[in-house]
């Protein structure tokens, strides 16, 4: 595995590679990988000759009051990962290599971020976008894989593909879980014992919210209100959100008719969890 950490370099690399008719899978993070990382490299080294992965934790994403310095870092155990799972080339570019003065171009999303994360993370979404197209813009992806356990994040950057034209496919991954049902995240590090043993409940909510659907229940606030409470019942977490939205245009519904998203939340004292999921209607 070539570990890359200049840009110049990286470019010229992978112009090379792109101009030998190489296809580029590009899985983009920012480190402390899980099995949930690892899964859209095992997608990307499955579907593409080349597998590059990005580490770089992006200030731009993080608000003032967030955990940009507390967010967990750990070089030799990526690096590790990275090479079990095949990747050819991992980028892992400095802070100051990615952004050696402040942006004199800004990119601003307008759609599909008022709501859920976008709602509670004011300029989080213009982070992710800005870093994204940097990145587009170094490795020359064919094909870019997310996982959806951020759809949020997967129906804006599907907007900035078609927005700006970049020339690359979305490769969306289903959520991977631990066993007792946890979305894997870099932040569950933070948890302590107690909440460990709470965090489970969220995706039970979202389960119990599925089910409500499939029964037949149309009301999206009566939906919402049985989650929040399930949520609250079983956790000592904060809601910040619970929310039943079109996906992936994220806008209100009130009857459930087209592919709905519900997504979730928590606050627990170190760390805030997120989870959702998405469901297609007849
Ligand atoms: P990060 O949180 O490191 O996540 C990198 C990718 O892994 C994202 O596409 C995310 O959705 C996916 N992922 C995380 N946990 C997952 C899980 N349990 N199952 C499936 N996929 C999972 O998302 C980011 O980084 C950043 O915003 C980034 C896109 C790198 C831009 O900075």
């Amino acid at each position: 595995m070539k570990i890359v950490k200049s840009i110049r370099d990286m470019q010229s690399y992978m112009f090379h590679l792109k101009k030998s008719g190489k296809s580029i899978g590009f899985v983009p993070t920012m480190g402390y990988l899980h099995e949930g990382h690892q899964q859209l490299m095992t997608k990307a080294r499955e579907e593409n000759d080349i597998v590059v992965t990005s580490i770089f934790v992006n200030p731009l994403q993080f608000g003032p009051n967030e955990d940009y310095e507390r967010y967990p870092r750990d070089e030799v155990h990526d690096t590790n990962i990275a090479e079990k799972e095949q990747v050819d080339i991992l980028f892992y570019p400095h802070v100051n290599e990615m952004y050696p003065k402040d942006q004199t171009i800004k990119m601003t999303v307008h759609q599909r971020v008022n709501v859920l994360c976008g709602q509670s993370r004011p300029g989080h979404f213009d982070g992710v976008v800005t870093i994204l197209a940097k990145l587009f813009n170094i490795v020359y992806p064919d094909y870019v894989y997310f996982g959806m356990k951020d759809a949020q994040q997967v129906a804006v950057v599907d907007a900035l593909v078609q927005d700006y034209n970049f020339p690359v496919q979305l490769r969306p991954i289903a959520t991977v879980r631990e066993q007792d049902g946890l979305a894997k995240s870099s932040r569950n590090v933070n948890l302590s014992n107690q909440e460990r043993n709470e965090a489970p409940y969220i995706y039970q909510a979202l389960l119990h919210g599925q089910e409500l659907i499939r029964e037949g229940e149309h009301d999206a606030q009566g939906i919402i209100q049985e989650v929040s409470h399930f949520i609250h019942t079983h956790t000592h977490g904060k809601i910040d959100y619970v929310d039943l939205l079109s996906y992936p245009d994220l806008e209100r519904v009130n009857q459930l008719h087209e592919q709905v998203i519900l997504a979730v939340a928590v606050y627990f004292k170190h760390a805030r969890l997120i989870d959702n999921v998405v469901l297609d209607q007849d």
